[in-house]
């Protein structure tokens, strides 16, 4: 038992004493994990990735949706079957999959991120005429106007481009989902255009064009998949209610073995003057 606390103690200090002195890492270790990520094929790169914690992706792919009149996705979508789901204006998977009597109500996408990989360039890229390039790209191509290409974020030696597409959280009028769904095709060489010349951004005379595009959908609301709402907080409370559960039935568990070995000691004594 001393032994053990002694463990335990040593264990806290040595937690206490990285914290405190390993605030800033040396660069020796920044580059150890790195090369340890590019070994296991894990990204290296610094920008990117979700924008928010609550963004998502498309991972069904394509569904025969119902549209309203004016175009617009409706809120509940079958894909012709008894199996239905909430989707965003983008028409975008943001619900589990239900049954027909699923509940949905309307929500907007007000920020779609496009990851882009550009072909390898000869001549290293400008970032900030990188922007300029592709709000042009984007309002020629797919009529996008230009304030709604609200950053452009550049990672010369990943060739990735990180778009942020977002429009003001109360505007019903604006639909981001058409141009990013041109652009998307274009670059996975679906294009939805009869003339087929690929998406190119023109930069200082350079043409760029793209190999890969992913593509992240945030809604004004959070998405209600099951295994997104199970972060931290909830798992926590998980584990400390199925801990208390299990205590309890080991308690009472041990409770009735007592118990019942008493009763046997008992009724032994009470037998023994008879015999
Ligand atoms: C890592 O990815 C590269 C190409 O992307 C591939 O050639 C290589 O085999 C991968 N390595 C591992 C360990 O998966
Ligand atoms: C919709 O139905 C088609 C054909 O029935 C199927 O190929 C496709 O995967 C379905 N899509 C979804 C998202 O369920």
């Amino acid at each position: 038992m001393k032994l053990f606390f002694a463990v335990c103690v040593v264990a806290l200090l040595e937690t206490v004493a990285s914290q405190c002195t390993c605030q800033i890492i040396p660069k020796c270790f920044l580059m150890k994990a790195e090369m340890y990520r590019a070994k296991k094929n894990m990204s290296t790169r610094s920008i990117g990735g979700k924008p928010v914690e609550t963004a998502f992706v498309d991972n069904d792919g394509i569904y025969d949706p119902e549209c309203e009149g004016n175009g617009m996705f409706k809120a509940v979508q079958c894909n012709n079957t008894e199996v239905c789901w909430c989707v965003n204006s983008a028409g975008v998977r943001r619900s589990d999959k239900g049954d027909k009597n699923i509940k949905c109500e309307p929500v907007e996408t007000i920020w779609v991120r496009l990851e882009l990989k550009h072909k390898p360039l000869t001549t290293p890229l400008d970032a900030t005429k990188l922007k300029t390039g592709i709000q042009n790209a984007m309002l020629e191509r797919y009529n996008l106007d230009k304030s709604l290409v609200s950053e452009v974020q550049y990672d010369q030696d990943g060739r990735l481009i990180v778009v942020d597409v977002k429009k003001d959280e109360k505007d019903r009028v604006t639909d981001l989902s058409r141009a990013t769904y041109y652009l998307e095709k274009d670059i996975k060489v679906l294009p939805l255009f009869l003339k087929n010349n690929p998406f190119e951004v023109s930069v200082e005379g350079n043409k760029v064009s793209m190999e890969n595009v992913l593509v992240y959908y945030v809604d004004e609301k959070a998405p209600t998949f099951t295994m997104q709402r199970l972060t931290g907080g909830i798992i926590a409370v998980i584990v400390v209610v199925s801990l208390i559960v299990i205590a309890g039935l080991l308690i009472l568990f041990f409770l009735a073995r007592r118990q019942k070995a008493a009763y046997t000691k008992t009724q032994a004594r009470e037998l023994e003057p008879i015999s």
